[in-house]
């Protein structure tokens, strides 16, 4: 926060968005974000504090590509972080420094040429000389639709779609799978992009359960597909890498209407325009991943303070 008195608006049950997981009666399972990252030093240091505060821990796993109809192990040296005990604890340790965080959706702004008024069903939430958005692309340009004109650069940042949608299921199996990898990379054309074993994940469901993440287009193009097809697609795709017949004990989805991001939209690494007071962050300006999320926000922030 830099010395800034800032207010936090989230309209989730706790700030985060895909850096959640589901609170299940087997433990926790992370439908969202798998896992990240690390690769500048910035968001290493980052790390190393969430590491130290117990907020996160190392994801020990054995990877593994499918291709060709062939699973192949994929060993290699990266670090995976993955939250504790969700990934929605690195968000809370950022937090804890914020003094207000407002659990509220935030439905339309104005701007009065010098400060931003928020509202939430016509009740004002407060007048602000900054507002930051850190949400998905469309849900800042519906809200802002009407401010674009202020400002070119932002119309060319909401020109075309940042992110496409990711549904995700987790299927609960009868039993364990003998299998020696925790997460597979799918890469060839199928539904599914990725499988992961969520009992590799030190405190996770224990139970035998498989994460899926389907891909963009199957995703796009089945958005409002029944759960029960999702699931039958995604024991079909398990079955197939896996090689083996399974027996599916329970399932769930989710879709995430916004969340992977589209390989074609620039690079801007954050929206700032002073005269507007308006920033914009995320990763869907900053190539996708957590880390970058991070970053986009980090930078932002410098962008601000001066
Ligand atoms: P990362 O560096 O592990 O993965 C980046 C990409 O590199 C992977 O998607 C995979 O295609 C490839 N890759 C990584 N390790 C590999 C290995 N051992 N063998 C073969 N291929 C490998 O992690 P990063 O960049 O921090 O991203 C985190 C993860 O989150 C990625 O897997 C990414 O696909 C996933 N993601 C999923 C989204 C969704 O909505 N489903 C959205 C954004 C990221």
């Amino acid at each position: 926060s830099q010395g800034l008195d800032v207010v936090v608006f989230d309209k989730g049950r706790s700030a985060g968005g895909r850096m959640s997981s589901k609170r299940t009666a087997d433990g926790y399972l992370d439908f969202g974000a798998q896992y990240f990252t690390a690769r500048s030093q910035a968001f290493q240091y980052q790390c190393q504090q969430w590491l130290a505060q117990g907020a996160i821990s190392a994801w020990t796993s054995q990877l593994a590509v499918y291709s060709n109809n062939m699973l192949q192990a994929s060993p290699d040296n990266i670090t995976r972080y993955i939250g504790q005990p969700s990934m929605h604890m690195p968000v809370q340790q950022l937090l804890q420094r914020i003094k207000t965080v407002l659990n509220c959706c935030v439905d339309s702004i104005n701007f009065d040429g010098k400060r931003w008024q928020l509202y939430c069903q016509q009740q004002q939430l407060g007048s602000f000389s900054q507002l930051i958005f850190a949400v998905p692309q469309q849900q800042a340009a519906t809200l802002l639709a009407s401010f674009s004109p202020l400002a070119p650069k932002l119309q060319a940042v909401f020109a075309t779609p940042a992110l496409s949608p990711c549904w995700a299921a987790d299927i609960q199996l009868s039993n364990t799978v003998s299998l020696p990898y925790d997460g597979i990379f799918v890469k060839t054309t199928m539904p599914v992009t990725w499988l992961a074993r969520q009992a590799s994940k030190p405190r996770r469901a224990q139970a035998a359960h498989w994460l899926v993440h389907f891909s963009s287009v199957f995703s796009q193009a089945q958005l409002d597909v029944e759960s029960q097809h999702l699931v039958s697609v995604a024991v079909e795709a398990l079955e197939q890498v896996l090689s083996q017949k399974l027996s599916v004990l329970a399932a769930r989805c989710h879709r995430w209407r916004y969340a992977q991001q589209a390989p074609d939209y620039p690079q801007y690494g954050f929206f700032y325009q002073p005269d507007l007071a308006l920033g914009l962050c995320g990763d869907w300006l900053n190539g996708g991943r957590v880390e970058n999320a991070w970053l986009s926000g980090h930078d932002l922030a410098q962008a601000i303070s001066g």
